[in-house]
């Protein structure tokens, strides 16, 4: 860029700030948002820190370049995921539910009725360092030309609006979209080519629940040898975050089928849990390790999200599962589930046992998977699920439904903002390390 056009720029700037002073601030915020962006889409290299300090010095307090700084990294060695939740409203939410027009009715709590939104303001707070404040501009320069993708179930599809949310805001209308084909949905964000994709496949192997909207089956039959189908569509994505977890609880063994749903074939044998699981696992590992080049794309694996369905597992024998819990378990002595409480979705905790065979895996491959341990840490947060102020079978639910929680309250899924965000800002974490040391 010349000077000069900065000048022009700058100067266009100022009278639309004289023509607007009597109006609402936010405007100028937005305009002025755009035309810093204008400034940005052609400066690629140029001196943008120099640029920021002349405007900021000149003609605002703050310094509208601070999304492109350098973001402080925690130390590698770190570990991310021991730690406790702290009352952070300053930095928390990191952004608000009305302003983010993309959240499923599924997960805008506060719109469908809830009344306390502290939930929104814990951060995650690692016991040895901290994690990287979340700069929206900082990673979609790291995703330009690039495609995030999540893959598996509802929670990753949670965890996917909240990361489509965390971007969207630094993105001017018009210049995002969203594009929903079968099992794929697409935002795009076009001015850095970037996209965040979220791919439906609750057991990232084949399944007879595949269907990305019809998939309410009560006999959940899988082929844990099975991926290539839904492999194809990963394919030259750079970050891959899989999840898979929810979707074994319904029983306590799995159907895994004899033959192929493209034969027709329908019957299947009932294996235990964790060995369905793990063959899963080693299909995904060999998927990953014969088609994923770890130069270019890197591989996430999201550990289990935990439901809080039984209160007597965090000692409140007058709750109702987790409707009427408004803040996290502070006692970070607390443990629970302790392994055996694995018996039936009904009254489940974490089945732990899925746990190490995930680690294993991962461990095992060519080609790295990182594997992101958000377990613990959700444990604690029994006050954030969507309980009664969510969704069923694509309907808001009534006052009366809302006033049974006992029947209708939803302690899998979470409200956003809220603990997803804190998942993706361990993703953030990892994206801005990895592309800052290549
Ligand atoms: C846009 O991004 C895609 C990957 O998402 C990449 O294949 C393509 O080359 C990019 N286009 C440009 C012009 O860089
Ligand atoms: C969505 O994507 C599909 C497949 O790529 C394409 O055919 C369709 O035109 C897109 N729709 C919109 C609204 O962009
Ligand atoms: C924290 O939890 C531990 C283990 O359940 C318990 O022994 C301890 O009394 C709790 N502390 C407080 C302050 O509640
Ligand atoms: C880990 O995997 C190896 C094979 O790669 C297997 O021999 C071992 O038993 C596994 N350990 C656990 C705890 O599953
Ligand atoms: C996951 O993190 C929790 C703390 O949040 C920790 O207690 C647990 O040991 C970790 N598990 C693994 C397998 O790293």
């Amino acid at each position: 860029m010349q000077p000069s056009r900065t000048k022009v720029l700058l100067f266009e700037t100022g009278a639309i700030m004289k023509q607007r002073k009597k109006s609402n601030l936010s405007i100028f915020v937005i305009v002025f948002s755009l035309f810093l962006f204008g400034i940005f889409m052609y400066n690629d290299n140029l001196k943008l820190k120099s640029i920021a300090y002349l405007t900021s010095s000149n003609l605002f307090s703050i310094n509208p370049f601070e999304d492109v700084g350098d973001a402080e990294l925690p130390p590698e060695d770190c570990d991310l995921f021991t730690g406790k939740w702290v009352l952070d409203y300053k930095t928390h939410p990191l952004y608000k539910e009305e302003e983010c027009e993309f959240l499923t009715e599924q997960v805008t709590c506060l719109r469908n009725g809830r009344k306390d939104s502290l939930f929104q303001s814990w951060r995650w707070q690692p016991n040895d360092c901290s994690l990287p404040k979340f700069k929206a501009r900082v990673l979609l320069e790291k995703l330009r030309n690039k495609r995030l993708m999540f893959v598996g179930d509802s929670l990753n599809r949670n965890q996917w609006e909240s990361m489509v949310c965390l971007v969207q805001s630094v993105v001017p209308p018009g210049r995002k979209s969203l594009n929903k084909t079968g099992s794929l949905t697409i935002f795009q964000i076009q001015d850095y080519n970037a996209t965040v994709e979220f791919y439906w496949a609750p057991f990232l192997v084949e399944s007879n629940s595949d269907d990305p909207t019809m998939h309410s089956i009560v006999d959940r039959v899988i082929m844990p040898e099975s991926i290539e189908k839904h492999g194809v569509n990963w394919i030259g994505v750079d970050f891959l975050v899989f999840n898979s977890y929810i979707w074994w609880m319904n029983t306590l063994s799995i159907k895994v089928l004899r033959g192929s749903f493209d034969e027709g074939d329908t019957e299947y044998d009932e294996i235990k849990r964790p060995i369905a699981y793990e063959r899963m696992l080693r299909t995904l590992g060999d998927w990953v390790d014969h088609n994923i080049d770890p130069l270019s794309t890197t591989v996430f694996f999201m550990s289990m999200s935990p439901l809080h369905i039984k209160s007597l597992d965090w000692n409140n024998p007058k709750g109702i599962k987790c409707a009427l819990e408004t803040t996290p378990i502070l006692n970070t002595s607390m443990t629970f589930n302790a392994g055996t409480n694995y018996i039936q979705f009904s009254e489940v905790g974490t089945d732990y046992r899925l746990f190490p065979l995930v680690e294993n895996v991962t461990q095992s491959l060519k080609v790295p998977i990182r594997f992101i341990n958000i377990t613990g840490l959700s444990e604690y947060r029994k006050d954030a699920h969507t309980s009664v102020y969510t969704i069923k079978q694509g309907k808001l639910l009534t006052k009366e439904q809302q006033s049974d929680p006992e029947t209708y309250a939803d302690c899998i899924h979470w409200c956003l903002p809220g603990l997803p965000d804190t998942w993706n800002e361990f993703l953030y974490t990892y994206i801005i390390s990895k592309s800052k040391s290549s």
